[in-house]
This record gives C-alpha cells, structure tokens and sequence, in this order.
C-alpha cells in the first residue's frame, strides 16, 4: 500500500468536488471525478509547515519572504530548466484570477483573445466576463491525438488579436507541446506581436517520456512576449490555498498588471498561502515524482480495461497530468443520453466534453487523481452506464 493508495473521505469539507454534486448535477450520491483537484494528501513537509504556522496563531497582514521568490526560482530551474530573475515574478490567488487580470492589463473591451477548444472553460468566460472577443482557432483530433493546424493559426492571429491563452499542457487530453510546436506558435504570436499567456499549471505533472517545456525559456525574443502562470496548487493539490505566479520578463507587461492589481486592491497572498507555496517547491519533488508514477499506473489501467471491456469508448493518453479525455463517439450515445446514463445508471459525475466548446462533444473527462480503489469504482461505473 502507498501513501496515494489511502482513501479519505472529502465530504463536508467544503470541496467543491465532494460538496457541491447536487449544485451541480441535480444529484448527491455520485462518485465525483470531475473538478481537477487530487483526493490525496500533500507532501507532508507541506502539512507540516501549516500546521507550524498555524500553531503560531497569529495571521495578521503578510508580506512574501524572498525566500518564497527563491524557492520558485529554484524549482523552476531544477524542474524545468529554466533560471528567472526574482523581479519577473508576480504572484496572485490563481491562475484563472491571472487570465482576466491579463485581459484588464493588456486589451481593451471588444478586443480579440485567441484561444484553442476545446480549452479549460474559463478561457472563454473570462474573455466573455470581461466584455472581449473569443477567436477560435480549434485543434484538430489526429489519431486520438491533438493537433495545430499552423497555418489556421497564423490565419487566426491575423485577426487583430491581442491575446493567445496558450494551455500547455493541454486541458483538456493532456497534449504537452514540444519544442518545435511551441517555436512556431511562439514565431508566429512575435510576428503578429500578440502577448502569450501561458497556462502551465499542469506543467509539473509531466513524466518522462515527456518533457514540459516553458515557452518563455525557449528563445530569448519570446521573453518579452510571455506571461508564464504557474502554480503549486494543481501539482501539490493545493487548489484551497489559493496561491500562484505570474513569470514576466517583460517590464512593461509586468508594470501594466502589478498596475491593474493596485487597482483591485491585491498586494499579497494569505499566510497559508506563503507557506505552503514555499514548503511545497522546496520539499515536494520527491513526491511529485511518486505521484506521477502512480498516476501512470492509474492512467494504464483506464486504458487497459476499457480496451478489454468497452473498446467503443477511446482512451486520449494525456502526456501530462492526471486528466483523462475519453472519446465516447463510438458509443452512438448523444452528449444528453451521456450526460444522463452517466448520473442515472452509472452514478458517477464526470466533466462533459461539451463544456470545452467545439470539438468537445462526445467526450467526457474523467478525474484519475485518486486512489486506485476510486479509479476501479469509477471505470466499473463508466462501463455499466455506457455499454
Ligand atoms: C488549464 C487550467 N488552468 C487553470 C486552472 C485553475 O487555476 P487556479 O485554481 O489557479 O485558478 C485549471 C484547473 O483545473 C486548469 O486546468
């Protein structure tokens, strides 16, 4: 038995994944493998830390430590190779705070924002909330295997856009872009001078034989036209915390959003959020590297089963992080009978593909950040509903 193999119970927790089913889905009893946060514990020098501040018992304002700064910056170049200086880093509540923050900084209302679907919703609600125009520059399915059309992108961007959200890895399917992907896309937005907001909050969760690589630490020129968001909160299954970084090179971009957050009133981030950002780079690689081999296995074993016992549904291996997208085309269920034979028959609560926009029908994603016993419930639950 590993440490991931433990089952805890979530409930009255106020989890969204385990709290808000019948919000939701109009039902309470369901397995939930939808929201993408992890039913496993962090690494416990991160438990740790908590509990050590929290024994201290006073929470008044805060300030973050340069050795918050120097545990990003370390992380950032032991896991991926890339050295930033501390004066590019920006941090916030969230990655998707971030996105509409860069909206506010960066465009104005009506201006275009390039995205990819189908994407994590909140690439267009944010762009929506925020009174700016969606262009979709849609992937392309190849093998059960996402692609980019180049010269559809570079047709996109001609659209006065002024914003790409790049997903890297991708959500949903889990593609992480590789150098000469990300070398195009990177030409391509300099030549169209489009700022790249780059949504690496999954970028941790890749295992050999991939390897995530952040754009900005690509080419020098791309410095300047990169907003990299990154995060301890997917990677550690911190989500509650509600902490994260922005790394920008650039001055003046990093000027025009430290001057939208004054405007919002944001200086710094909860006590908790400090310290267990900090305890999390500093002490969880070890860990990270357990999880990510135990996610293997579970990822393995949705494959496998559903090949034996319902090969109408297609397994997208994703090359990074615990999210799987699972082609239910074959089926000959619509998205509706999906959505119902999922809650009625299989009692199981899964994200519809449809919430991704186009290209995200007939797919459903499926949460694989769990114990192995919740992975096995949960594809029994999916072979019964959808056979
Ligand atoms: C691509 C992507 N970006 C951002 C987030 C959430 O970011 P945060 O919780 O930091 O706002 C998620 C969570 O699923 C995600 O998949």
């Amino acid at each position: 038995m590993t440490l991931f193999d433990r089952v805890i119970n979530r409930k009255s927790t106020s989890s969204v994944k385990w709290d808000n089913l019948e919000m939701v889905y109009g039902e309470k009893d369901l397995l939930p493998m939808w929201v993408a946060d992890m039913d496993f514990q962090p690494p416990e020098a991160v438990i740790n830390a908590l509990q050590h501040r929290l024994a201290h018992g006073i929470f008044g304002y805060t300030v973050i430590p340069n050795s918050t700064h120097e545990a990003i910056q370390e992380w950032e170049k032991k896991r991926h190779g890339w050295e930033i200086e501390q004066s590019w880093i920006l941090y916030n509540h969230g990655v998707v705070p971030s996105l509409s923050l860069a909206i506010l900084a960066f465009t104005k209302p009506g201006d275009n924002i390039l995205v990819q679907s189908p994407v994590y919703t909140p690439f267009f609600t944010m762009t929506e909330n925020n009174q700016r125009n969606i262009i979709n520059c849609p992937l392309h399915l190849e093998n059960n295997r996402f692609k980019i059309d180049f010269q559809e992108f570079e047709d996109a961007l001609k659209n006065n856009v002024k914003l790409f959200f790049l997903c890297n890895p991708h959500n949903p399917g889990g593609r992480v872009w590789n150098r000469e992907e990300l070398i195009k896309i990177g030409e391509l937005c300099k030549k169209y001078n489009v700022i790249i907001i780059s949504d690496e909050i999954h970028g941790d969760l890749v295992a050999a034989p991939h390897k995530h690589i952040p754009i900005a630490s690509i080419d020098e020129s791309f410095l300047k036209h990169v907003v990299t968001c990154i995060a301890p909160t997917k990677t550690f299954n911190l989500a509650g915390l509600q902490a994260s970084s922005m790394i920008v090179p650039n001055k003046e971009l990093r000027e025009k959003l430290a001057k939208v957050q004054e405007q919002q009133g944001f200086h710094t981030l909860n006590s908790f959020g400090i310290v267990g950002m900090e305890a999390a780079y500093r002490y969880g690689g070890e860990w990270l590297d357990q999880l990510l081999s135990y996610i293997h296995e579970n990822i393995q074993y949705v494959k496998e089963v559903l090949e034996q016992k319902l090969p109408s549904i297609k397994v997208m291996v994703p090359e990074g992080g615990y999210l799987v997208w699972l082609n239910c085309r074959d089926t000959g269920y619509s998205d509706e009978e999906i959505k119902n034979r999922l809650l009625e028959i299989g009692r199981l609560a899964l994200e519809p593909g449809t919430k991704y926009g186009l290209g995200g029908q007939g797919f459903v994603r499926m949460n694989l950040g769990c114990p192995k016993e919740i992975v096995q419930d949960g594809v029994s639950r999916l072979i019964k509903a959808l056979s």
